[in-house]
């Protein structure tokens, strides 16, 4: 059975209450259920972990070395800030997919730097939760 893991950054655990302008309606238990449910329905397993701390993101990256075989990360705000956050993905060598529930390249200028964005192996921006949800579906393709 495939194993994805699906890291989330800070804020995120705020969905539902957070801009609902921007990030949607959504809670974040309901974007929990739809990744578990929609990688089951496909005969694989999702992990979720979300973390407002950049060390902890790293340690989960860290520990997803042998035991994942794909990554889906939303790293938030750190996208456009952390190189431990890249680094860490680029470590392990797990091939993943940048997703982001906006479509950050159309929203103020510091957005559009994403220091994880060139060693994805996909990005998905602006989709909303569906965004996750094609992001693990391509990577059980490959
Ligand atoms: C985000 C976009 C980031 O710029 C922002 O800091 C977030 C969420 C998104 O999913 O659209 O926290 O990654």
């Amino acid at each position: 059975m495939k194993r994805i893991l699906v890291v989330n950054g800070p804020n995120l655990n705020l969905l539902g209450i957070r801009e609902p302008e921007i990030y949607g309606k959504g809670t974040y238990a309901e974007l929990v259920k739809q990744i578990r449910d929609h990688a089951a329905a496909r005969g694989a397993e999702a992990a979720v972990f979300q973390s407002n701390h950049e060390g902890a993101i790293v340690d989960r990256i860290q520990e997803a070395y042998g035991a994942f075989d794909g990554i889906v990360v939303n790293p938030a705000a750190y996208t456009h800030t952390s190189v431990a956050i890249a680094d860490a993905l680029k470590a392990v060598a797990i091939p993943y997919v940048e997703v982001h529930l906006s479509d950050i390249d159309a929203r103020e200028p510091f957005r559009k730097i994403s220091y994880v964005a060139s060693a994805a192996a996909k990005r998905i921006t602006g989709r909303g939760f569906a965004g996750y949800l094609e992001a693990i579906d391509f990577l059980l393709s490959l």
